[in-house]
């Protein structure tokens, strides 16, 4: 038997999901760490942080997994994407990484955008955003000339715990991909968007595919934690592009839905596709492919939001226990979820969430129903943004996330995008699909698909869409689509008065 180590490095703690070559689960440690907020939309961590959750997971693992040091053969990771972090010319951090969710970087991407113009969507096929990296290297260079001045090099929060264990500085193309630095179909970084903001190209780290090894874990660190047989490290990728992988997203017969926090619809893209900047679109931490992705940024925040407000104290199941009493379409109240701006697919920073249609007839059940439907609304732009450049009808979806928690949130689901949800039977978010990187690249398998076949398993019972529901739904999402026109320039006058 051997052991593989999936490390998932999030953007509050570090999870290491550990399992056997059988793709059994034998046990996850994890360990928090902070976000550093030193003024009001910063967002920043320390890659020490990181390190030494890494080093707690590691001793815990150690102590609790009595054959975990003999049979450890692989580790791969799995990190938060786009959060900067830059190392001087002996590997050592010389900035706090700057992470994906700060958002001090509006004016650099106006410069980004009047610099390339369409170029930098021809080469990276995404859009100028706050939360990427190349925002992020300027922010740097304008703010921080003496701190650029020492950058030997830069990379992403999971390459530096990659570095960390074996010495070797590498990045791979899913991460790269969510810097705006790499042309995402050559697959390699970008001279032209490089030479246009004075970013040396010795900067930037070599690239490799997710499944490539990066090097085997020092003799120090092996020894420290009791490994007996050389461990192989292997690159991993950005979180989104490796909890697909985690969910079995190989393939385009199927799409992903992720209600957590944040919302996420995801499919998987086996050549370049054209969704003109609507949706983001990246290197797959499968060689060769992509993914496509959508982001509604507050799906379980909006409930979360909703209950802290109307529900204290309660239990989200007793807040949710009548919405199934309630037709579809809230008898007319709807509920738009932009509570902290939208990404997917206004990218409006500015809009704020609405309820419409509220009249004397409505209780809190319909308020609560309102606000799932609203969710789920938003992420149906994303599934039909793809569905109409693909040309093709998801006829599955995955559910994972709060999302699959709730059999009435899975019927809705499935009426509302008109599809059958199918859901895992075991959910350990993107440390499992690390954990598959690993197993693949130590050759404990032959191709990604049998690893897929072995880790990842579905639940027979599925929820199928109930075609007069599907009718009504469709009625009622052309209204809730004009909401976002209907309100933006009242949300931004709100947002300008409050703000003034
Ligand atoms: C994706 C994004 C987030 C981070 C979270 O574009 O910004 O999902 O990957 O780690």
């Amino acid at each position: 038997m051997s052991y593989v180590l999936g490390i998932d490095l999030g953007t509050s703690s570090l999870k290491g999901v550990l399992m056997d070559d059988s793709g059994k689960l034998i046990v996850t440690k994890s360990a928090e760490y902070k976000i550093d907020t030193p003024k009001q939309g910063y967002s920043e961590q320390h890659p020490e942080y990181w390190v030494v959750a890494l080093e707690t997971v590691l001793t815990n693992l150690s102590i609790e997994v009595s054959d975990f040091g003999k049979e450890l053969v692989g580790i791969s990771f799995s990190g938060q994407m786009h959060s900067l972090v830059v190392l001087d010319s002996n590997n050592k951090p010389v900035y706090p990484a700057i992470l994906w969710n700060d958002v001090r970087t509006t004016k650099q991407c106006q410069t980004i955008n009047q610099k390339l113009g369409d170029q930098l969507f021809k080469i990276t096929k995404n859009i100028a955003l706050e939360g990427f990296t190349l925002p992020k290297i300027l922010w740097l260079q304008e703010n921080e000339p003496n701190v650029w001045g020492q950058v030997n090099k830069i990379m992403l929060p999971k390459d530096y715990l990659s570095l960390w264990l074996t010495g070797n500085v590498y990045t791979e193309y899913s991460d790269a991909a969510g810097t705006l630095l790499l042309d995402i179909e050559k697959k390699i970084w970008s001279e032209k968007i490089a030479n246009t903001f004075h970013i040396d190209m010795n900067i930037l780290p070599d690239l490799l595919e997710s499944t490539d090894q990066t090097g085997v874990v020092k003799a120090d660190i092996a020894e420290k934690f009791g490994l007996k047989q050389e461990v192989k490290v292997f690159a991993g990728g950005a979180d989104n592009a490796v909890a697909a992988l985690g969910v079995g997203l190989i393939n385009e017969n199927v799409g992903l839905v992720s209600i957590g926090t944040s919302g996420v619809v995801s499919a998987y893209e086996s050549q370049i596709a054209d969704y003109e900047g609507r949706l983001h679109f990246f290197n797959h931490t499968v060689p060769n492919a992509f993914y496509s992705m959508g982001v509604t940024l507050a799906a379980g925040n909006s409930l979360n939001w909703y209950k802290e407000t109307f529900g204290k104290g309660q239990h989200f199941n007793e807040l949710l226990s009548e919405v199934y009493t309630v037709e579809p379409g809230s008898e007319g109240l709807l509920f738009t979820p932009y509570i902290v701006g939208e990404r997917t697919p206004h990218f409006d920073s500015q809009i704020r969430g609405s309820f419409l249609g509220i009249s004397v007839r409505h209780e809190r059940k319909h308020f609560s129903r309102a606000v799932l439907e609203g969710i789920i609304f938003s992420l149906r732009d994303s599934k039909d943004s793809m569905e109409s450049t693909k040309g093709k009808k998801f006829k599955q979806l995955l559910s994972i996330g709060g999302g699959a928690q709730n059999p009435d949130i899975l019927q809705m689901q499935a009426d509302i995008f008109d599809a059958e949800m199918v859901c895992l039977t075991i959910e350990q978010g993107p440390g499992l699909g690390a954990c598959m990187l690993a197993a693949y690249g130590c050759q404990l398998f032959d191709t990604l698909e049998e690893v897929t076949e072995a880790f990842v398993h579905y639940k027979e019972a599925t929820f199928v869409p109930k075609p007069e529901n599907v009718k009504k739904y469709n009625k009622i999402y052309a209204i809730w689509k004009k909401s976002y026109q209907a309100t933006a320039d009242l949300s931004h006058q709100l947002v300008d008065f409050n703000e003034s």
